[in-house]
């Protein structure tokens, strides 16, 4: 059945190879589809109507690597060396690649998609939404995780290196000082945020960001995700302690996907995520970081029972491998399993149960296949190697993973919401034990989700990129 669905995904991208020949829409290419090319292997990281997804918009007006024909050209077709953006010559003849770069050239004067505004009412299911965008503007890069400290203030970590602070619904204009600097490029930078669950009593912060030996504005510094905490004295961030570091020996250069998602379950433990830093060969180590989800106590100390303790050369905070890029992660109000999503390549999103000790597969097992159209791995199975709870094909790149407890939606009481970047939407997963017996989108096309947070009193606060806003949620009336 699983392969099954595999071939059927690989049927449709032949067949749609196919038809290229004789599909006309492009008067300078008679005989080429250049909107569906594109659909089928650009939309993926570049948007379905080029405003970002994955990766960054090619509607814009900065330009990384030159916005002249020539440039664009040879950046397709030798793609950008350290980044998932491949050499395209491998997978598609020049004059398709000369048929691309014009269909770039001839959008730069349409209007992006992502300046689409966010309804301020949504039909679903159970309920009629309430959508207040409480904050739109102001933000200096990309929001990306969000905490509420008490009932009227919030913290919002910016990618590119800031903590910001929200009252009563809006963005403090004064962002806070003193925070570390991070790295500046892709999906690097400064990223998932938690607090002490004593937070009243220690006012501990918990940040995970990527931190560069040197200034961090290229790929070519060595980096590696860490954690810190530190404490808020008005706008300035004090008391940092390093709570995960490793050695330089461990930093990276050309790194992609660093996670990084953190979160304290009940037992006061802290669990953090390490994407596989675009190295596939080191996700099965446990001697080197790359694709795992941590877990520590919150002053960094290992617990004793972590799977890897004593293990020669083992990265002992190691909790699970094989997790590709982990984005979400909660734990069941109820059974109190942990849950988590991670991205897959193209194709092969996951949501998994997680365990201590198990090994989720990447890059052995995965439903996904390389961006390219080549496969990663002809296996989707493996003894000692978990499936995922549910698997989704194309990837609409789920992020975070919000089990609602709150009181004012007691119909989605328990369940599970996952934002998407690329599909831009929320589902409403609902679970029954060990499966996902229905799946709702509440919601679509208004932004990247990255962040679902519920408040004290069950509103449901939602962090979007592109356009970056932090929307409420609440039920209409
Ligand atoms: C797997 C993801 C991925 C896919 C698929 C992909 N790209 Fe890219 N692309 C990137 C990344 C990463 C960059 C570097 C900039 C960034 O980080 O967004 C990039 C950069 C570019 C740039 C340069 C942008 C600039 O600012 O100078 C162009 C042009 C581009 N891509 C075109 C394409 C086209 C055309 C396709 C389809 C044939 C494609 N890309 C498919 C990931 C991708």
């Amino acid at each position: 059945m699983t392969s099954l669905s595999r071939n059927i995904f690989r049927g449709v991208v032949i067949l749609t190879l196919l038809h290229l020949g004789f599909i006309c829409a492009n008067g300078q290419y008679p005989n080429m589809d250049v909107d569906g090319l594109y659909q089928q292997y650009c939309a993926a990281c570049h948007g379905k109507n080029m405003e970002g997804a994955q990766y960054s918009p090619l509607i814009k007006d900065t330009w990384l690597y030159g916005i002249d024909r020539k440039r664009m050209y040879n950046t397709i077709m030798y793609g950008i060396t350290g980044t998932d953006m491949i050499a395209w010559s491998t997978a598609l003849s020049k004059e398709q690649i000369n048929g691309l770069t014009d269909y770039i050239l001839a959008k730069q004067d349409t209007v992006p998609s992502s300046e689409a505004s966010i309804p301020d009412r949504v039909e679903t299911e159970h309920y009629t939404l309430k959508v207040e965008t409480l904050v739109s503007e102001g933000f200096r890069s990309s929001p990306w995780s969000i905490q509420f400290v008490d009932d009227r203030r919030a913290l919002l970590t910016e990618r590119r290196g800031g903590l910001r602070w929200m009252v009563d619904g809006k963005l403090d204009p004064q962002p806070i000082e003193g925070v570390p600097a991070t790295t500046q490029y892709g999906d690097s930078g400064m990223l998932g945020m938690a607090l002490d669950p004593d937070y009243d009593k220690n006012g501990w912060v918990y940040i995970g960001y990527i931190h560069p030996l040197g200034d961090g504005s290229t790929k070519d510094t060595p980096a590696m995700t860490r954690v810190i905490r530190g404490r808020l004295d008005g706008h300035r961030w004090v008391d940092q302690e390093d709570v995960f570091r490793l050695p330089e020996s461990l930093h990276f250069t050309q790194g992609k996907r660093w996670g990084c998602r953190l979160f304290f379950d009940k037992e006061g433990y802290l669990y953090f995520s390490i994407g596989d830093i675009g190295r596939n060969d080191e996700v099965q180590l446990i001697s080197k970081p790359g694709g795992k989800l941590y877990r520590i106590h919150p002053d960094g100390s290992i617990p004793k029972d972590n799977p890897y303790v004593g293990w020669m050369s083992a990265i002992e905070a190691i909790y699970t491998i094989g997790n590709r890029n982990l984005q979400g992660i909660d734990q069941h109000p109820e059974t109190g399993q942990i849950w988590a999503t991670e991205h897959g390549p193209m194709g092969g999103d996951e949501l998994n149960i997680i365990e201590k000790g198990k090994n989720y597969g990447w890059p052995l097992i995965s439903y996904g296949i390389n961006y390219d159209g080549s496969d990663v791995t002809t296996m989707t199975h493996m003894k000692g190697m978990e499936q995922p709870v549910k698997h989704w094909t194309p990837s609409p790149a789920l992020s975070d993973l919000e089990f609602y407890t709150g009181d004012l939606f007691p119909k989605w009481k328990n369940q599970a919401l996952v934002g998407a970047l690329a599909f831009e939407e929320i589902k409403r997963l609902e679970l029954d034990g060990d499966k996902v017996v229905s799946e709702e989108v509440l919601f679509k096309g208004i932004g990247r989700i990255r962040d679902i947070n519920t408040a004290s009193d069950g509103s449901i606060y939602v962090v979007i990129n592109n356009p970056h806003a932090v929307v409420r949620l609440t039920p209409a009336d």
